[in-house]
């Protein structure tokens, strides 16, 4: 388990940031047959914890940047370290009543990620990884699934929501593609989940196109710690920028990138 004092600072900040999440959760579900909906009062706890976690990790690490995903980017004095926050993660999910959403942290130095930590309020769910030290789910190392085999594997994607009708077709095809080769496909409604569900061998492995550094950031330390795979869907490096993520063990990662390859743009 790690105990650095990085660590805890992440896992503080998550939850002191969680614990309004759940409170708010508990409120959605009553929201949900009220005529006007839960639309703001989702809104409201997704602004409180992103509030949270930006003051808590400002304290204990004075100096850092940040992109977050409601108040975009805050320059510090420090521009070798960033944080990429996303502080609802699962939005959707959340607004209906899913337990299905996180708390994402990812920590960039140097242009590298070096920390990562995905906490799901309402599972308790903390998975955390720091470059060099191993992936964990609450006090359990992980390790990402050993199946070769396409036919066996159980694999993740997102789907573009209706705001993005143009990236549909290119979704349509891909995921035409992955369902005649692999056992079948899951869509969970929250990427930072997607990624440390690979880290955590729930998913063997997920593609995904169109995400924000904030979506990706501490998956990635996730994946990679966890021993698998994790790239651009071309097979780039740029996950963090450019949107376009796959990531899985090494056999299954390789495989859902050659038949990506063949799907045409
Ligand atoms: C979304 C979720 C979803 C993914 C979208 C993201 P949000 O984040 O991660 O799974 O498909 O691309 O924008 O809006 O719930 O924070
Ligand atoms: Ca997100
Ligand atoms: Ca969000």
């Amino acid at each position: 388990m790690i105990r650095s004092a990085l660590m805890n600072v992440m896992t503080a900040a998550a939850l002191k940031a969680g614990r309004g999440l759940k409170r708010d959760f508990g409120e959605v579900e009553n929201l949900q047959v009220s005529l006007k909906g839960p639309g703001d009062f989702v809104s409201a706890a997704d602004r409180k914890s992103e509030k949270i976690l930006f003051e808590e990790l400002s304290k204990a690490r004075p100096g850092y940047s940040f992109l977050m995903e409601e108040s975009g980017a805050v320059e510090g004095s420090d521009p070798s370290h960033t944080w990429h926050i996303d502080p609802l993660d699962g939005t959707t999910n959340f607004l209906h009543g899913l337990p299905i959403f996180a708390i994402s942290i990812g920590l960039e130095r140097e242009g590298q990620m070096v920390a990562g930590l995905i906490y799901n309020p309402a599972t308790d769910d903390m998975f955390i990884a720091e470059k060099g030290q191993g992936a964990y789910l609450n006090n359990r190392r992980l390790r990402v699934s050993a199946r070769r085999d396409m036919s066996e594997a159980l694999i993740g994607c997102g789907v573009p929501h209706l705001g993005r009708a143009s990236d549909h077709p290119r979704f349509k095809a891909e995921l035409s593609a992955v369902i005649s080769k692999v056992t079948n496909v899951r869509r969970l409604g929250a990427a930072a989940l997607d990624l440390a569900y690979v880290a955590a061998a729930r998913y063997d492995a997920y593609w995904e196109r169109g995400l924000k550094t904030w979506d990706a950031a501490a998956g990635i330390v996730l994946v990679r710690e966890a021993g698998g795979y994790i790239s651009t869907i071309e097979g780039g490096n740029d996950m963090l920028h450019s949107g376009s993520i796959c990531a899985g063990n090494e056999a299954i990662h390789k495989q859902l990138l050659e038949l990506l390859a063949k799907v045409p743009a």
